[in-house]
């Protein structure tokens, strides 16, 4: 089991290597164009092991055969794809690849982004044996210093987010790889920190995802803050535009579960519906345990809703006898 285990990895790890080392031949050149556009730095590239995934059908599968490895592992470890018995095809090709580490920073997938515009736009390893998506966090073998040292996390959606963002001097952020964060991911994030804020695109996707998240978190015990990106961008975008002065503005303007819900429901329903606007919030009211919390939660709802505080408390007070 455990050979079979460390055989994984070593695989796992030729590959990165593969992929890493044509990023300097000239096959690679299109790729490091296609980076050096988005402004990573070779430092960046180095750091994060990023690397090319050639055009053609069997460049990873001919390499990694040469080196005694079978068809039949390259296709379970989900490097190739099988199309008949003993025959295969690289399941990446013509793509920028991030490898994906565990927490110790062992490579134990991939995910290959697209230099032009087909889809889809990123390619991860199928789930596995050894890659589950949902229970592994980008960077967080490289994150876990910066969030000791500074005492909190920061929760991005993407690759790019982390590399870019690193390259400007944040190292304590991990990625959820998508928006979908699932409670393995705050649970192993809870390892390092109960201190996280999340830092989502500002679009609609991931708005929604960031609350979903935020909840996750705070059920399992976090203090959770949402940061709004301005400018409906993502951290990468932001961070080129306007770098770290920034960026340590976006964190100190990051807000609670409850007032990130009541800013998005005025913003959605106007001023007016106080009704909706509350009824967005009340069951995260209900749910303070804290009275010195409840009672900062309830003097924000009342001041954005311009109503007193009393009738905020006698809502959530109705609220918690009806939901009894
Ligand atoms: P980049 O800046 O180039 O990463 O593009 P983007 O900012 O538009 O990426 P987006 O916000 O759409 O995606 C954030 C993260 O979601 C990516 O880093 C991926 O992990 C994941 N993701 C995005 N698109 C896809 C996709 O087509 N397939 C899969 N499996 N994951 C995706
Ligand atoms: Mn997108
Ligand atoms: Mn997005
Ligand atoms: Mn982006
Ligand atoms: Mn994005």
């Amino acid at each position: 089991r455990r050979s079979k285990q460390q055989r994984a990895l070593q695989i796992y790890a030729l590959a990165r290597d593969f992929y890493r080392a044509l990023l300097s031949r000239d096959v690679g050149a299109k790729a490091v164009e296609y980076l050096a556009g988005r402004n990573l730095s070779e430092t960046v590239r180095e750091t994060f092991q990023l690397g090319y995934a050639p055009e053609g059908w069997d460049n990873l599968t001919k390499f990694l055969t040469a080196k005694g490895i079978s068809v039949d592992e390259l296709v379970k470890l989900g490097l190739a794809q099988s199309k008949a018995p003993g025959r295969c095809y690289d399941r990446f090709r013509n793509r920028i690849i991030f490898p994906i580490w565990d927490p110790q920073g062992r490579v134990v997938g991939f995910g290959g982004r697209t230099m032009g515009d087909d889809l889809p736009k990123y390619l991860n390893s199928p789930e596995g044996e050894y890659f589950n998506k949902g229970q592994l966090l980008y960077g967080l073998h490289l994150a876990r210093r910066g969030i000791r040292e500074q005492g909190y996390a920061v929760l991005m959606e993407g690759y790019v987010d982390v590399v870019s963002t690193y390259q400007h001097g944040v190292t304590n952020a991990v990625a959820s790889l998508g928006t979908a964060f699932t409670r393995e991911q705050g649970k192993l994030l809870m390892n390092y920190t109960h201190q996280v804020v999340i830092a989502y695109d500002s679009d609609s996707a991931g708005v929604k995802a960031a609350v979903r998240a935020a909840e996750i978190l705070q059920e399992l015990g976090g203090q959770v803050r949402i940061a709004t990106i301005p400018e409906g961008k993502d951290p990468d975008e932001f961070i080129q535009k306007y770098g770290q002065p920034g960026w340590a503005d976006v964190i100190k303007n990051a807000v609670s579960l409850i007032q990130f819900k009541l800013l998005q429901a005025v913003k959605q329903y106007g001023l007016r519906e106080k009704k909706k606007i509350l009824l967005e919030v009340l069951p995260n009211l209900a749910a303070v345990a804290s009275p010195l919390e409840l009672e900062e939660a309830i003097q924000q709802t009342a001041t954005v809703l311009q109503v007193n505080w009393e009738t905020v408390l006698a809502e959530v007070k109705k609220f918690k006898r009806n939901s009894r």
